[in-house]
């Protein structure tokens, strides 16, 4: 039966990149995104930049900049970096949108009629140098509780206990290093002892939680009265001033998960579909991913409030564990810190997504990057068991395509048809350790049935044509079924691995089925070795660069290099052409400035770029303007431009055309190109411009 499934990621937070201990989490929830749409379910995975807090505002303030300059090009970087990585987002949004806005107001509303909002005045404390009252993430000090150095002020991760940032011992301020003072301000709490049954039975009977999430909240918070939760902060504050209590904010926990459903508002809006369908539903089954910093957060505060706004509780809450490089917690110094876009520059993303897949079970336990083993299991692994198999037979049958009839093969293609419920069972647990090891067994199996056979020996003797193309029949199958099972977790190959069988690998059924008769394409490489050298190299720490908002460095690469420009420039292009042109397409009529005013053109970053199959000329793009919901564009330019190759870079488009529905989807806006058909050229900004830049 298709199921109905909402999946998000934790929202990374607005003030920092993406980095190696993110994508755990983020290619986690995309192979899970990803399986159960392979398996024909219907799947909305949702995520967004979580953009309020003191921190942002601290940092723009040195930046010289507003909060919302920096948010907006945060998420340009942002979705850069998880479009290189394959994240296969239905929507990407932000915390500061008036969805969120407007979510979060309605259940304010419902918490008040409850008379669960509750107003005191408490100590705060306050940065005396930076003139601002001090977030609890703000100030570090020592554990109340275990003396542990170091600890931020609201929980322990040495001990795991929470406190109130004024009961840490020596605290000092993150921002100035100044010892902060106690100062009174009026703060709203959200009262969460009268729904201490609800949670108490959520918690421990809705099946939603890992067994030790569950114990250790049943531990540690649900065996007492549960505290009242302090949700405003006093200006200045970046965030939602609270409707009906000025000059209060909301705490960006408030609003932050709240981004989940505004995130889905927006998608819904964008493809006329209703909210309540996927959040009132209970049908829908809602699936969180997060990391365990942030547990409490998302097993008490959360469901709260959605209990209370009338939403969905989460079917499930699937919690991870950290990252550690060579058994160490990332260190910037140590050069362990890697972020998305500096692993990108030495590695392939496909490889990470293995590796991790390849680490992860359903457990929180931490996960440790070591560089041999991620070396080995590439190589090994992907190349050595997977791609070997295309690569020592696809070009053996590259003339005669695959037998007519499918050969004997010892039981090999319907033993690893079997293993299908298995290997789903894994991914559905979030047990893609175990998927892989299976997967890999049978990669195993068809080796040593290609080592048995040896197509190679095979032919050299023109007798034996018909043997070489059925064991070559048989190898593909078996290759074909591995890029289905492994599809979640490696897209690309996969992609790749169907257009050299001609039969995409996008749906699960697939692997019971052998493919006959096709065709066979011509072999290209599939995934490269990697160099143990690279993975060094990435974790060479570098002189640290200032801390200067750049443009993506993508969309700087894919302005014409020097050397081009020069070379253009020796070969101007020739009137001729340019007469040949203007006759097969003789100038408009005349227009006025206000005609050419209701024209928007903007300047776009391509988040991503992909093939649309049942189009011959169409790419579909997912464009970003710099902030706000990205655009769903098709562009006739298929013929000219390779999808991977236009991520990153900047684009024209109108950005004020009524949004259209084809077949293919709703497409909200047009890319500018000049020519037509074979011969389309994109258009770009010179070096500088920015997504969202009006064209004037
Ligand atoms: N903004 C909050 C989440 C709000 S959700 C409504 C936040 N952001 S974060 O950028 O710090 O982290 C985003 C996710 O990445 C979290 O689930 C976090 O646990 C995860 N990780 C961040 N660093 C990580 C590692 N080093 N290792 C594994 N996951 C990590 O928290
Ligand atoms: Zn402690």
């Amino acid at each position: 039966m298709s199921r109905q499934i909402l999946v998000t990621s934790a929202l990374p937070y607005a003030n920092g990149p993406i980095h190696l201990g993110h994508l755990v989490e983020y290619i986690q929830t995309d192979v899970f995104a990803r399986f159960q749409r392979l398996r024909g379910h219907r799947v909305a995975y949702l995520c967004a930049d979580d953009t309020h807090g003191t921190a942002i505002m601290i940092r723009a303030q040195k930046e010289g900049r507003t909060p919302e300059q920096l948010i907006a090009d945060m998420a340009v970087q942002h979705q850069r970096d998880f479009a290189a990585f394959g994240m296969s987002f239905d929507h990407y949004g932000s915390t500061n949108s008036p969805a969120n806005l407007a979510i979060a107001t309605g259940i304010w509303q419902r918490l008040r009629e409850r008379q669960l909002v509750v107003e005191r005045s408490v100590e705060r404390l306050y940065d005396p140098v930076q003139k601002t009252f001090l977030a609890d993430r703000f100030v570090v000090g020592e554990c109340p509780r275990c003396g542990a150095a170091e600890q931020y002020g609201d929980s322990c991760e040495k001990c795991g206990s929470t406190y109130p940032a004024t009961e840490l011992k020596n605290p000092r301020s993150v921002h100035s290093g100044a010892k902060p003072e106690l100062r009174p301000s009026s703060q709203l709490f959200v009262r969460l002892e009268p729904l201490q049954s609800f949670l108490a039975e959520w918690t421990q009977k809705s099946g939603a939680l890992q067994g030790e999430v569950a114990n250790y909240l049943a531990g540690h918070f649900l065996d007492k009265p549960l505290q009242d939760w302090d949700v405003s902060r006093p200006a200045p504050y970046f965030g939602f001033e609270i409707p009906d209590a000025k000059g209060q904010f909301w705490y960006v926990w408030f609003d932050a998960p709240i981004g989940y459903i505004a995130a889905t508002k927006e998608w819904c809006e964008r493809t006329g579909q209703s909210l309540d369908a996927w959040w009132k539903n209970p049908q829908c089954e809602v699936v969180h991913f997060l990391g365990k910093d942030i547990t409490y957060f998302h097993t008490l505060f959360w469901p709260a409030l959605l209990h209370v706004g009338g939403y969905q509780l989460p079917k499930r809450v699937q919690i991870h564990g950290f990252l550690r490089v060579g058994g160490e917690k990332m260190s910037k110094s140590k050069g362990t810190f890697v972020t998305a876009e500096r692993y990108l520059q030495h590695l392939d993303a496909e490889w990470l997504r293995y590796y991790y897949a390849s680490k992860l079970s359903s457990k929180i336990d931490d996960l440790d990057f070591q560089e041999d083993e991620f070396v080995g299991k590439v190589n090994s692994d992907l190349v050595g068991r997977v791609v070997n198999l295309a690569s020592r037979s696809a070009r053996f049958v590259e003339a005669t395509g695959l037998s007519a009839n499918y050969p004997a093969d010892g039981g090999l293609f319907a033993r690893a048809a079997a293993q299908s419920e298995a290997i789903a069972a894994a991914y559905e647990a979030c047990d893609y350790r175990e998927a892989m090891r299976l997967v890999m067994l049978l990669a195993d199996a068809a080796n040593e049935y290609v080592e048995q056979k040896q197509p190679w020996t095979l032919k050299k003797d023109p007798a034996k044509a018909q043997d070489l193309q059925d064991v070559c029949t048989v190898v593909l199958n078996l290759f074909h079924q591995i890029a289905v099972y492994l599809q979640p977790v490696l897209p690309k190959l996969a992609a790749k691995a169907g257009a050299l069988l001609g039969s995409a690998c996008d749906r699960w059924e697939l692997v019971q089925r052998p493919l006959v008769g096709s065709k066979v394409a011509k072999f290209e490489h599939l995934m490269t070795r990697v160099e143990a050298d690279k993975v060094k190299a990435m974790f060479t720490p570098e002189p640290s660069a200032p801390a200067v908002p750049t443009l993506p460095p993508k969309a700087a690469a894919a302005t014409p290099s020097a050397a081009a420009v020069a070379s253009a420039a020796a070969t101007p292009a020739t009137t001729a052409g340019a007469n040949d042109a203007l006759q097969k397409e003789p100038l408009a009529a005349e227009i006025t400035i206000d005609d050419f005013q209701k024209v928007d053109l903007r300047v776009a970053l391509v988040v991503a770029a992909e093939a649309v199959p049942e189009a011959k000329k169409l790419l579909r793009l997912t464009l970003s303007l710099g902030s706000g919901p990205t655009r769903n564009v098709f562009a006739g330019i298929k013929s000219a431009y390779e999808p991977a190759k236009l991520v990153g870079r900047l684009v024209v488009m109108v950005a004020n055309l009524a949004p259209r529905q084809m077949k293919f989807g709703l497409s909200e806006g047009m890319v500018i190109a000049a020519g037509t058909d074979g011969e389309v050229f994109l258009l770009s900004p010179d070096l500088g411009a920015k997504p969202g830049q009006r064209l004037h």
